[in-house]
Protein backbone atom coordinates (compact mmCIF):
# COMPACT_ATOMS: atom_id res chain seq x y z
CA UNK A 1 0.00 0.00 0.00
CA UNK A 2 0.79 3.50 -0.88
CA UNK A 3 0.44 6.63 0.73
CA UNK A 4 -0.37 10.08 0.31
CA UNK A 5 0.28 13.66 2.23
CA UNK A 6 -1.90 16.15 1.10
CA UNK A 7 0.39 19.11 2.33
CA UNK A 8 -0.92 21.68 -0.49
CA UNK A 9 -3.90 24.39 0.70
CA UNK A 10 -3.98 27.94 1.46
CA UNK A 11 -4.22 28.22 4.88
CA UNK A 12 -6.04 31.44 5.05
CA UNK A 13 -7.76 30.30 8.27
CA UNK A 14 -4.44 31.18 9.74
CA UNK A 15 -3.10 34.07 7.89
CA UNK A 16 -0.59 35.81 8.61
CA UNK A 17 1.19 33.03 9.92
CA UNK A 18 0.94 30.98 6.41
CA UNK A 19 1.54 33.72 4.20
CA UNK A 20 5.34 32.72 3.60
CA UNK A 21 5.42 29.30 5.58
CA UNK A 22 3.26 26.58 4.70
CA UNK A 23 0.61 25.87 6.83
CA UNK A 24 2.19 21.91 7.74
CA UNK A 25 5.43 23.11 8.06
CA UNK A 26 4.12 25.42 11.07
CA UNK A 27 5.62 23.75 14.73
CA UNK A 28 3.21 21.81 17.02
CA UNK A 29 5.15 22.02 20.11
CA UNK A 30 8.56 20.79 18.80
CA UNK A 31 8.05 19.63 15.55
CA UNK A 32 6.61 20.31 12.41
CA UNK A 33 2.83 19.77 11.78
CA UNK A 34 3.63 17.30 8.72
CA UNK A 35 5.66 15.00 11.10
CA UNK A 36 1.95 14.17 12.24
CA UNK A 37 0.69 12.65 9.54
CA UNK A 38 3.27 11.44 8.19
CA UNK A 39 4.26 9.09 11.76
CA UNK A 40 0.42 7.41 10.81
CA UNK A 41 1.61 6.43 7.73
CA UNK A 42 4.66 5.02 9.04
CA UNK A 43 3.05 3.11 11.78
CA UNK A 44 0.74 1.68 9.28
CA UNK A 45 4.21 0.37 7.65
CA UNK A 46 3.46 2.19 4.77
CA UNK A 47 7.32 3.30 2.92
CA UNK A 48 6.19 4.66 -0.07
CA UNK A 49 4.88 8.35 0.12
CA UNK A 50 4.05 10.83 -1.76
CA UNK A 51 3.95 14.66 0.06
CA UNK A 52 1.79 17.12 -2.61
CA UNK A 53 2.29 20.98 -1.88
CA UNK A 54 2.53 23.88 -3.57
CA UNK A 55 4.99 24.88 -6.20
CA UNK A 56 6.84 27.39 -3.91
CA UNK A 57 6.58 25.24 -0.71
CA UNK A 58 8.37 21.98 -2.82
CA UNK A 59 11.94 22.42 -2.01
CA UNK A 60 11.19 23.01 1.46
CA UNK A 61 9.43 20.18 2.24
CA UNK A 62 12.35 18.64 0.15
CA UNK A 63 14.85 19.85 2.70
CA UNK A 64 13.17 18.80 5.66
CA UNK A 65 12.53 14.81 4.53
CA UNK A 66 14.94 14.46 1.69
CA UNK A 67 13.66 11.32 -0.04
CA UNK A 68 13.21 9.59 3.45
CA UNK A 69 16.32 7.43 2.78
CA UNK A 70 17.33 8.52 7.01
CA UNK A 71 14.57 7.09 8.14
CA UNK A 72 13.55 4.04 6.04
CA UNK A 73 11.37 5.52 3.45
CA UNK A 74 10.90 6.09 0.02
CA UNK A 75 9.15 9.83 -0.03
CA UNK A 76 8.70 11.58 -3.67
CA UNK A 77 6.78 14.90 -3.77
CA UNK A 78 4.92 16.76 -6.50
CA UNK A 79 2.45 19.48 -7.14
CA UNK A 80 -0.73 20.79 -6.62
CA UNK A 81 -0.55 23.93 -8.80
CA UNK A 82 -4.29 25.48 -7.11
CA UNK A 83 -6.63 23.56 -4.15
CA UNK A 84 -8.77 21.58 -6.56
CA UNK A 85 -9.96 19.56 -3.67
CA UNK A 86 -8.56 16.23 -1.70
CA UNK A 87 -9.55 13.96 -4.42
CA UNK A 88 -7.23 15.76 -6.72
CA UNK A 89 -4.82 14.01 -4.93
CA UNK A 90 -5.26 10.99 -6.91
CA UNK A 91 -4.94 12.36 -10.17
CA UNK A 92 -2.41 14.01 -9.49
CA UNK A 93 -0.41 10.72 -7.72
CA UNK A 94 -2.11 8.06 -10.57
CA UNK A 95 1.42 7.18 -11.48
CA UNK A 96 2.95 6.72 -7.66
CA UNK A 97 -0.03 4.70 -6.81
CA UNK A 98 0.87 2.86 -9.82
CA UNK A 99 -1.50 -0.71 -9.38
CA UNK A 100 -1.40 -0.48 -6.06
CA UNK A 101 -4.07 0.31 -3.37
CA UNK A 102 -3.66 3.55 -1.25
CA UNK A 103 -3.72 5.43 2.09
CA UNK A 104 -4.59 9.24 1.87
CA UNK A 105 -4.26 11.58 4.64
CA UNK A 106 -3.91 15.34 5.23
CA UNK A 107 -0.94 17.27 6.30
CA UNK A 108 -2.76 19.21 9.01
CA UNK A 109 -4.59 16.24 11.07
CA UNK A 110 -3.05 14.62 14.22
CA UNK A 111 -3.64 11.46 15.56
CA UNK A 112 -2.58 9.67 18.56
CA UNK A 113 -3.78 7.08 21.01
CA UNK A 114 -4.06 4.00 22.45
CA UNK A 115 -4.35 1.25 19.69
CA UNK A 116 -3.83 3.47 17.02
CA UNK A 117 -1.43 1.34 15.24
CA UNK A 118 -3.54 -2.06 15.60
CA UNK A 119 -6.30 -0.08 14.15
CA UNK A 120 -3.83 1.31 11.33
CA UNK A 121 -2.87 -2.00 10.36
CA UNK A 122 -6.90 -3.25 10.16
CA UNK A 123 -7.40 -1.19 7.63
CA UNK A 124 -3.86 -1.71 5.26
CA UNK A 125 -5.68 -4.79 5.24
CA UNK A 126 -7.51 -3.09 2.84
CA UNK A 127 -8.21 -5.40 -0.75
CA UNK A 128 -11.07 -4.17 -1.92
CA UNK A 129 -13.12 -0.88 -1.75
CA UNK A 130 -12.80 1.69 1.03
CA UNK A 131 -12.05 2.52 4.46
CA UNK A 132 -12.89 5.46 6.18
CA UNK A 133 -12.91 6.84 10.35
CA UNK A 134 -15.50 7.57 12.32
CA UNK A 135 -14.48 9.75 15.22
CA UNK A 136 -17.45 11.02 17.84
CA UNK A 137 -17.49 14.69 17.86
CA UNK A 138 -19.91 16.81 20.42
CA UNK A 139 -20.82 19.02 17.34
CA UNK A 140 -20.49 17.48 14.27
CA UNK A 141 -22.17 20.33 11.72
CA UNK A 142 -18.61 21.60 10.83
CA UNK A 143 -17.51 17.95 9.73
CA UNK A 144 -18.33 15.46 7.36
CA UNK A 145 -20.94 12.80 9.30
CA UNK A 146 -21.02 9.40 8.44
CA UNK A 147 -24.18 6.87 9.66
CA UNK A 148 -23.73 3.45 9.60
CA UNK A 149 -25.53 0.49 10.26
CA UNK A 150 -24.74 -2.89 12.87
CA UNK A 151 -22.24 -4.02 10.75
CA UNK A 152 -20.26 -0.95 10.20
CA UNK A 153 -21.61 -0.14 6.40
CA UNK A 154 -21.68 3.26 5.71
CA UNK A 155 -25.94 4.14 5.47
CA UNK A 156 -25.12 7.98 3.93
CA UNK A 157 -22.52 10.64 4.41
CA UNK A 158 -23.02 14.06 4.26
CA UNK A 159 -20.81 16.85 4.12
CA UNK A 160 -21.19 19.58 7.17
CA UNK A 161 -24.89 18.76 7.34
CA UNK A 162 -27.64 21.06 8.85
CA UNK A 163 -28.95 17.86 11.18
CA UNK A 164 -26.23 15.78 11.22
CA UNK A 165 -27.23 11.98 11.61
CA UNK A 166 -25.22 10.63 14.31
CA UNK A 167 -22.45 12.41 16.25
CA UNK A 168 -19.06 10.62 14.18
CA UNK A 169 -17.59 12.99 12.07
CA UNK A 170 -15.01 11.85 9.55
CA UNK A 171 -11.33 12.23 10.31
CA UNK A 172 -8.75 13.19 7.07
CA UNK A 173 -7.59 9.69 6.62
CA UNK A 174 -8.54 7.41 4.28
CA UNK A 175 -7.83 3.70 2.64
CA UNK A 176 -8.88 3.12 -1.03
CA UNK A 177 -8.21 0.04 -3.23
CA UNK A 178 -6.74 1.24 -6.85
CA UNK A 179 -10.09 1.95 -8.72
CA UNK A 180 -10.20 5.22 -6.65
CA UNK A 181 -8.22 6.84 -9.65
CA UNK A 182 -10.87 6.26 -12.08
CA UNK A 183 -13.21 7.54 -9.27
CA UNK A 184 -11.72 10.28 -8.70
CA UNK A 185 -11.05 11.43 -12.31
CA UNK A 186 -14.83 11.38 -13.27
CA UNK A 187 -15.78 13.45 -9.99
CA UNK A 188 -17.71 16.45 -10.73
CA UNK A 189 -16.37 19.80 -8.95
CA UNK A 190 -18.83 20.91 -6.54
CA UNK A 191 -20.28 24.71 -5.83
CA UNK A 192 -17.02 25.77 -4.35
CA UNK A 193 -15.00 24.39 -7.07
CA UNK A 194 -13.31 21.32 -5.06
CA UNK A 195 -13.41 17.74 -5.98
CA UNK A 196 -14.49 16.84 -3.02
CA UNK A 197 -13.50 13.24 -0.82
CA UNK A 198 -17.35 12.78 0.24
CA UNK A 199 -18.00 12.11 -3.42
CA UNK A 200 -15.52 9.39 -3.99
CA UNK A 201 -16.54 8.34 -0.70
CA UNK A 202 -20.25 8.67 -1.94
CA UNK A 203 -19.25 6.45 -5.30
CA UNK A 204 -17.83 4.34 -2.87
CA UNK A 205 -21.07 3.89 -0.82
CA UNK A 206 -23.22 3.56 -4.46
CA UNK A 207 -21.27 0.68 -4.95
CA UNK A 208 -21.97 -0.82 -1.22
CA UNK A 209 -18.03 -1.09 -0.94
CA UNK A 210 -17.36 1.76 1.77
CA UNK A 211 -16.80 0.39 5.41
CA UNK A 212 -16.19 2.57 8.50
CA UNK A 213 -14.29 1.79 10.90
CA UNK A 214 -14.90 3.73 14.37
CA UNK A 215 -12.15 5.67 16.92
CA UNK A 216 -13.16 5.53 20.32
CA UNK A 217 -12.91 7.92 23.17
CA UNK A 218 -9.19 7.14 23.84
CA UNK A 219 -8.10 8.02 20.67
CA UNK A 220 -7.43 11.94 20.06
CA UNK A 221 -7.82 13.36 16.30
CA UNK A 222 -6.85 17.20 16.80
CA UNK A 223 -7.35 19.68 13.51
CA UNK A 224 -4.88 22.54 13.46
CA UNK A 225 -7.04 24.87 10.56
CA UNK A 226 -7.43 27.72 12.91
CA UNK A 227 -4.79 29.47 15.19
CA UNK A 228 -6.52 27.49 18.46
CA UNK A 229 -6.33 24.07 16.79
CA UNK A 230 -2.89 24.61 16.98
CA UNK A 231 -2.55 25.69 20.02
CA UNK A 232 -4.56 23.53 21.48
CA UNK A 233 -2.44 20.69 19.48
CA UNK A 234 0.52 21.72 20.77
CA UNK A 235 -0.21 22.03 24.24
CA UNK A 236 -1.75 17.99 23.72
CA UNK A 237 1.66 17.10 22.85
CA UNK A 238 4.09 18.76 25.13
CA UNK A 239 1.38 17.75 28.09
CA UNK A 240 1.90 13.74 26.93
CA UNK A 241 5.73 14.02 26.34
CA UNK A 242 6.57 15.18 29.52
CA UNK A 243 4.12 13.26 31.28
CA UNK A 244 5.24 10.24 30.01
CA UNK A 245 8.58 10.72 28.51
CA UNK A 246 7.47 9.45 25.40
CA UNK A 247 7.51 11.39 22.17
CA UNK A 248 4.27 11.60 19.86
CA UNK A 249 5.94 11.41 16.27
CA UNK A 250 9.28 10.77 16.53
CA UNK A 251 10.09 9.94 13.13
CA UNK A 252 13.24 8.11 14.13
CA UNK A 253 12.18 6.04 16.61
CA UNK A 254 8.88 4.81 14.99
CA UNK A 255 11.74 3.75 12.16
CA UNK A 256 13.30 2.07 14.71
CA UNK A 257 11.26 0.44 16.29
CA UNK A 258 9.54 -0.89 12.88
CA UNK A 259 12.87 -1.94 11.79
CA UNK A 260 13.02 0.09 8.97
CA UNK A 261 16.17 1.18 9.96
CA UNK A 262 19.23 -0.26 12.36
CA UNK A 263 20.38 0.33 15.49
CA UNK A 264 23.74 2.14 14.45
CA UNK A 265 21.42 4.16 11.93
CA UNK A 266 19.41 5.09 15.03
CA UNK A 267 22.61 5.75 17.20
CA UNK A 268 24.20 8.31 14.10
CA UNK A 269 20.76 10.32 14.24
CA UNK A 270 20.15 10.81 17.70
CA UNK A 271 24.49 11.73 18.27
CA UNK A 272 23.75 14.28 15.59
CA UNK A 273 21.13 15.61 17.38
CA UNK A 274 22.58 15.24 20.72
CA UNK A 275 22.53 19.04 22.11
CA UNK A 276 18.52 18.78 21.81
CA UNK A 277 15.87 17.05 23.67
CA UNK A 278 14.84 15.39 20.72
CA UNK A 279 18.52 13.40 20.40
CA UNK A 280 18.51 13.16 23.69
CA UNK A 281 15.28 11.28 23.61
CA UNK A 282 16.72 8.82 20.80
CA UNK A 283 20.08 8.06 22.81
CA UNK A 284 17.83 7.39 26.09
CA UNK A 285 15.33 4.70 23.51
CA UNK A 286 18.79 3.08 22.80
CA UNK A 287 20.50 2.88 25.79
CA UNK A 288 16.85 1.51 26.83
CA UNK A 289 17.11 -0.97 25.01
CA UNK A 290 19.65 -3.99 23.91
CA UNK A 291 21.55 -2.09 21.93
CA UNK A 292 25.69 -2.90 22.45
CA UNK A 293 24.96 -4.88 25.72
P1 LIG B 1 -8.22 22.76 4.36
O1 LIG B 1 -8.02 22.98 5.82
O2 LIG B 1 -9.59 22.45 3.87
O3 LIG B 1 -7.67 23.99 3.52
P2 LIG B 1 -6.40 24.88 3.78
O4 LIG B 1 -5.28 24.11 4.38
O5 LIG B 1 -6.09 25.56 2.49
O6 LIG B 1 -6.84 25.91 4.90
P3 LIG B 1 -7.90 27.12 4.88
O7 LIG B 1 -9.26 26.49 4.91
O8 LIG B 1 -7.57 27.83 6.15
O9 LIG B 1 -7.63 27.98 3.68
O10 LIG B 1 -7.27 21.56 3.89
C1 LIG B 1 -7.08 20.42 4.64
C2 LIG B 1 -5.72 19.86 4.32
O11 LIG B 1 -5.64 19.43 2.98
C3 LIG B 1 -4.56 20.82 4.49
O12 LIG B 1 -3.46 20.09 5.03
C4 LIG B 1 -4.27 21.32 3.11
C5 LIG B 1 -4.66 20.15 2.25
N1 LIG B 1 -5.24 20.47 0.93
C6 LIG B 1 -4.45 20.35 -0.19
O13 LIG B 1 -3.26 20.03 -0.10
N2 LIG B 1 -5.02 20.55 -1.40
C7 LIG B 1 -6.33 20.89 -1.56
O14 LIG B 1 -6.78 21.03 -2.71
C8 LIG B 1 -7.12 21.06 -0.38
C9 LIG B 1 -8.56 21.44 -0.49
C10 LIG B 1 -6.53 20.84 0.83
Amino acid sequence: MKGIILAGGNGTRLYPMTKVVSKQLLPIYDKPLIYYPLSVLMLAGIREILIISTDLDKPAYERLLGNGDSIGLKISYTVQERPRGLADAFILGESFIGSDSVCLILGDNVFYGQDLTKVLNKATELKEGAIIFGYPVKDARAFGVVEFNKANNVVSIEEKPENPKSNYAVPGIYFYDNSVIEIAKNVKPSIRGEIEITSVNNKYLENKKLKVILLGRGMAWLDTGTPEGLLKAAEYVEAVQSRQGFYIACLEEIAWRRGFISDEQFMAIGESLKMTDYGQYVLSLLLESDFGK
